[in-house]
């Protein structure tokens, strides 16, 4: 299968790595892997398997407990990420380390000591063409005087590879890089990660989803629970196999899907525009209904105005003048006009049973308060940091006991610190919360963000149990074979637009990353309300 089956030769060999935090957690246990040049390894396990862990070490932020390290034949210690660097080990984090103020060059040679860079970093100019040599061998369209701030998020991704690229890596390590892409950058993304295995670099992958892990890779090496299971070449893995081997245990792949019983109208948004910092509408004339009993999904790229849509309806951000918002109770109560959600606050909102759980790419930054338990937790409700924290009005130490049951949170007791929690587990925290509070409308975003395929069908199962009982369910999902399985409609958004709003039964993925991607004339999309934009504004 692989065009260079016979030149693969180990680039770095880890031997019976072990790795504890404090006094429980054994992060890695005596793990030994090889990963050999020109080929491309994933690196497989459910969350908190030690897969992170084990690439931290290997480019140099955590020192391992036990085990030796192998670069090339030689044995190395690995202190500092400089000196992974050093030894041609260079890793794309899943949350980027840039500074958005400054340049693509500029970052590239931040912090690189000048003699290591042949006395160039003081020289832009030099810099900019090596940065552009580099742009050119792989097909990247990243200027050198470009700001941060101004890339997307697939181009501060590919400002990250350049930056280890320029320092001379070969071995190169991808936390979950495909999290925050669409389907065409992920494609893209995988077309470099072929070429630099042509060149002869050691490329290995983490990520959760099976699919990429399938077309991907050469190979595969799974963690369990810390502990090295195997490995597999991929030509000869499966879905299925490969489940099997994460969890232990045999899965049900199949998402549930039932059919909406007795739909009934519980939220109708008409004409809904939200303008971002700069004036710019990040969600315009958004309209769709939304019915109890059904999961209508959300796609989009980040920045593609869900989260505008969400916290719009959820009152934490003021829609612009003409937005409608009627939110219709299951009792009738407020009649067949419904009742307008425009102008409540969060809490008033939330009070009728509109709730909203959104996983934040930083789990403890919003949302939760990581020095308290999850008792402590419950009781608070902060959608924005350091604004409108309430009480809520269910007891909070039964929504704990509940959300520790349903969702099995692994804690010592319902009063440690959330920080102390692994991620997977925060996040039960954070979406269960929501769950146990019997909403009417529920919008998560991220629910399974980061979340192990176990923990995701937990989440699946949980949200469709919401949905038996007649709660409007609004998904904002990442991966799209969850969303053309899971959800009834899924309407996707890109540039703030509406571009579909599709059949999740008829629904192929394909189809949605074209919805997703879709190229609107920014000028078109402006010049129907010109001046009035400004007026709609409100602080
Ligand atoms: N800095 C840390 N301090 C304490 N525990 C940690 C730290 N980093 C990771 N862990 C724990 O180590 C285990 C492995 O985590 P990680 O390597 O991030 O797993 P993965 O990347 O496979 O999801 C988890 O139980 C996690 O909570
Ligand atoms: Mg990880």
């Amino acid at each position: 299968m692989s065009e260079n089956e016979k030149d693969i030769s180990a680039a770095v060999r880890l031997v019976g790595i072990t790795k504890t935090f404090g006094t429980k957690v054994v992060a890695n246990k005596n793990v030994s892997l090889t990963i050999n040049r020109g080929e491309i390894l994933s690196v497989l396990g459910e969350n908190g398997s030690g897969k992170t862990t084990l690439m931290n070490i290997l480019s140099g932020i955590y020192y391992p407990d036990e085990g030796q390290i192998f670069v090339g034949g030689e044995e190395v210690s690995i202190a500092s990420p400089r000196d992974a660097l050093r030894l041609g080990i260079g890793m794309i984090h899943q949350h980027f380390k840039l500074v958005d103020v400054f340049t693509a060059a500029e970052n590239i040679v931040l912090g690189i000591p000048p003699e290591e860079d042949g006395g160039r970093r003081l020289d832009m100019k030099a810099v900019a063409r090596r940065v552009r040599e580099i742009c050119a061998r792989y097909g990247f369209d990243i200027e050198p005087d470009q700001k941060v701030y101004e890339m997307t998020v697939s181009q501060k991704q590919t400002l990250e590879i350049v930056k280890v690229l320029y320092r001379g890596a070969d071995i190169l390590i991808l936390d979950e890089p495909t999290a925050v892409l669409t389907p065409q950058e992920t494609e893209k993304l995988f077309g470099v990660m072929r070429e630099m295995k042509k060149d002869g670099c050691a490329v290995v992958i983490i990520t959760h989803k099976l699919h990429e892990v399938l077309s991907i890779s050469d190979r595969v090496a799974i963690l369990r629970k810390g502990e090295y299971i195997g490995d597999v070449k991929t030509s000869e893995a499966t879905e299925l196999s490969l489940t099997e081997m994460m969890v232990g245990k045999k899965v049900a792949l199949d998402i549930e899907r039932p059919e909406p019983v007795n739909p009934s109208l519980r939220l109708s948004v008409k004409n809904l525009t939200v303008y971002g910092a700069e004036g710019v509408p990040a969600l315009k004339d958004a309209a769709f209904d939304l019915y109890g009993g059904e999961i209508l999904g959300i796609a989009g790229v980040s920045g593609c105005g869900s989260k505008e849509l969400l916290e719009a309806i959820a009152g934490l951000q003021t829609p612009a003048e003409g937005s409608e918002v009627r939110f219709h109770p299951s009792d009738g109560s407020a009649g067949k006009e419904g009742v307008s959600l425009i102008g409540l606050t969060p809490r008033q909102i939330k009070e009728l049973g509109v709730h909203l759980s959104f996983v934040p790419e930083d789990r403890l930054g919003m949302g939760l308060v990581g020095s308290m338990g999850m008792t402590g937790n419950m009781m608070l409700k902060s959608y924005e940091k350091g604004k409108s924290f309430f009480t809520d009005t269910q007891s909070p130490k039964k929504l704990a006991e509940d959300v520790k049951d349903d969702f099995g949170v692994v804690t010592p007791s319902l009063s440690t610190p959330v920080r102390r929690l692994s991620g997977g587990n925060v996040q039960k925290v954070l979406v269960g919360r929501e769950i146990a509070s019997a909403p009417e409308v529920l919008m998560t975003a991220y629910a399974v963000r980061g979340l192990d395929i176990g923990t995701s069908y937990q989440i699946y199962r949980l949200l469709n149990e919401q949905k038996k009982k007649g709660v409007a369910v609004l998904y904002v999902g990442e991966d799209l074979d969850v969303l053309v399985a899971l959800c009834d409609r899924i309407l996707v958004l890109c540039a703030g637009q509406i571009t579909g709003i599709v059949d999740g039964r008829e629904a192929t993925k394909e189809g949605i990353g074209l919805l997703m991607t879709k190229l609107t004339d920014p000028m078109q999309a402006k010049n129907e309300t010109g001046a009035e934009e400004k007026e709609g504004e409100k602080a």
